[in-house]
């Protein structure tokens, strides 16, 4: 069976005192299991080292850093890397997200390197995709998406793709209320899957936890989570707030 997981992705949000307070009502709300297999959070960078440490008490809990440069180390001001997220105790990294693809440039083949400098520092990297409304519209959605998994994962042998998280997130629906129908998930999903198998193989594709992002939350995740190929959610808004978030990770 795949691993279902719910991750929480902070992005910029809450300073240093409301992420203590948001991770400590986590961590006592996991006092009692949660459905999930995996609850991760991302918080900011700056507060991955005590996040961690306190992820490290309750089991179930890891956290996953936002980004993280392709180089492990050098002159990269302002950068972060692999090496140093590891070194924090973080055990997964979010990459591809379509704020980091739109915001700041990050292309399928940069995406690619940075796939590959995470996994060798033993991080579990959540790899995002995901088409803009326009494609969407266009009914263009799966090739859009295919194309991004063959550009930035296609490079990987087997053994390191097995390792993965994908993240399904149709940027029309990201922050905006908007989400993808169940059935819309599933299909996307399932090609996501069949693209994986048609160059890893079923066994590999089966294996992958395949997550739905997009404006999931307590009154909608239950009925996403439903489909074959939905393994968990990556979400953003609602993962600020303890109960909203650990009421996801029980929708599983
Ligand atoms: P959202 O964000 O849940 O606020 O729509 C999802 C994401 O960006 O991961």
């Amino acid at each position: 069976m795949r691993d279902q997981i719910v991750a929480g992705n902070w992005k910029m949000n809450k300073d240093l005192n409301q992420a203590t307070a948001l991770v400590e009502e986590i961590q006592s709300l996991m006092m009692n299991p949660v459905e999930a297999d995996k609850v991760i959070v991302a918080p900011p960078y700056t507060y991955l080292a005590q996040t961690a440490a306190k992820a490290a008490e309750v089991p179930g809990l890891f956290v996953a850093g936002q980004n993280c440069h392709q180089e492990m180390s050098g002159a990269y001001t302002g950068e972060i890397s692999a090496t140093i997220l590891k070194s924090l105790g973080v055990d997964y990294v979010i990459l591809g997200h379509s704020e980091r693809r739109e915001y700041f440039g990050e292309s399928n083949q940069l995406l690619a390197l940075k796939v590959k400098a995470a996994l060798g520092q033993d991080l579990i990297p959540i790899f995002c995709c995901g088409e803009p409304l326009s494609i969407r519209e266009a009914g263009e959605q799966q090739k859009y998406v295919n194309q991004q998994l063959t550009e930035s994962l296609f490079q990987l042998e087997a053994d390191d793709l097995r390792r993965l998280v994908i993240a399904y997130e149709p940027i029309w629906a990201i922050g905006t209320g908007r989400t993808a129908s169940a059935e819309q998930a599933q299909q996307m999903h399932a090609s996501i899957r069949k693209h994986l198998a048609s160059k890893y193989g079923a066994e590999v594709a089966n294996h992958l936890p395949i997550l739905y992002g997009g404006s999931c939350k307590p009154s909608n995740a239950k009925e996403i989570f439903a489909g074959e190929d939905v393994d968990g959610g990556l979400i953003g808004g609602a993962s600020l707030n303890a109960n909203d978030f650990i009421a996801i990770a029980n929708s599983l």
